[in-house]
């Protein structure tokens, strides 16, 4: 099975198969990044942009980074230097970069949809670096092949039991994660207080869990959420000292969880709140492993979508050369 997509839009809808695709393809370029001399010429000559008009320190860099280490060149466009600011609309802006001929444009934008109307806009293909409360596809698929790399059984993850816990309802990462661990064939349950997840979830035919220590007992991974309290218009809770100690991840609530749990957390992380310092760092975290992963995801997505004008053989020449 090959990726077909022309764009990275979202998981929701994507085939497991095209999933497992792109998970696989990053196992060829994780060993890059181990390299004395991390590149390889697998972009040369193309050019990918970076346009971010949310604030962000991770998805960006991990981009670049892999566009780098793919031989591209890459330019950074954020919203504080861009025209946006000039009032410019994006579908102009699309169409303006779209002149200039990319191979691919990377958007993160506070409104969910935007990088569909940016696909709609440009024939290069776009990946969706998050956008607004609605999905962000390269974190989902980096967790997962992280859970599949410690967790997984003969390359699967179909039946291992994931807790999600915090502020599903504003949370891009939540949704992607969702779609990507259910197509997969993991069991999830939605773990936080009843005004960050309300009822509505229930249609992805998951468990709802409102008491942290149920919603983590026997599951293989717990991943942690930040509270996004930019996104609150309201408040959903009385205060952040009694979220943190019904729905904090420390060291005492770890006790209701399996001995070889595994933790992840998106970043960026509110020690204190949502994870104690002692477990963000503890041996059961992977949060590093997936930022190191999130670099070979973004390389393999890149490659996927950044030479599809070549054919499946010359593809997968260079791949083996690469890995
Ligand atoms: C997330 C995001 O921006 O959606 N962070 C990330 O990309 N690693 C999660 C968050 O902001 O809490």
């Amino acid at each position: 099975m090959a990726f077909t997509q022309r764009n990275l839009l979202g998981l929701e809808g994507l085939p497991a198969a095209e999933i497992l695709h792109v998970l696989d393809t990053t196992k060829s370029f994780v060993e890059i990044s181990e390299r004395d001399i991390k590149k390889v010429p697998t972009l040369r000559g193309k050019t990918v942009i970076n346009l971010f008009y949310e604030a962000s320190t991770r998805t960006r860099t991990s981009f670049e980074i892999a566009a780098k280490r793919l031989s591209a060149d890459t330019i950074n466009i954020s919203a504080s230097t861009s025209s946006a600011q000039k009032g410019e609309t994006l579908a102009d802006t699309a169409r303006n970069l779209e002149a200039m001929r990319p191979d691919a444009i990377i958007i993160r934008h506070p409104s969910s949809g935007a990088p569909h109307l940016l696909a709609r806009a440009v024939s290069s293909p776009v990946i969706n670096a998050g956008d607004g409360q609605h999905e962000h596809p390269t974190q989902a698929l980096l967790d997962l092949f992280t859970i599949r790399e410690k967790k997984g059984k003969n390359g699967s993850i179909a039946g291992l039991e994931v807790a999600i816990v915090g502020d599903i309802l504003h949370s891009r990462v939540a949704r992607s994660n969702l779609y990507g661990l259910i197509a997969l064939g993991a069991k999830v349950r939605l773990v936080g207080p009843p005004t960050l997840l309300p009822q509505e979830f229930r249609s992805f035919g998951v468990e709802l869990h409102h008491d942290l220590r149920k919603g983590i007992a026997g599951a293989d991974v717990i991943m942690m959420l930040r509270i996004q309290r930019e996104r609150q218009g309201l408040n959903f809770f009385p205060s952040l000292e009694e979220y943190s100690r019904l729905f904090g991840l420390d060291r005492a609530a770890m006790a209701a969880a399996k001995p070889d749990v595994v933790i992840l957390h998106p970043g960026p992380m509110n020690r204190g709140i949502e994870i104690s310092s002692e477990v963000a760092d503890g041996p059961y975290s992977l949060i590093l492993d997936q930022v190191t992963n999130g670099v070979a995801v973004r390389m393999a997505l890149l490659y996927l979508l950044a030479t599809r004008g070549r054919s499946e053989l010359e593809r997968e020449v260079e791949a083996r050369a690469a890995s």
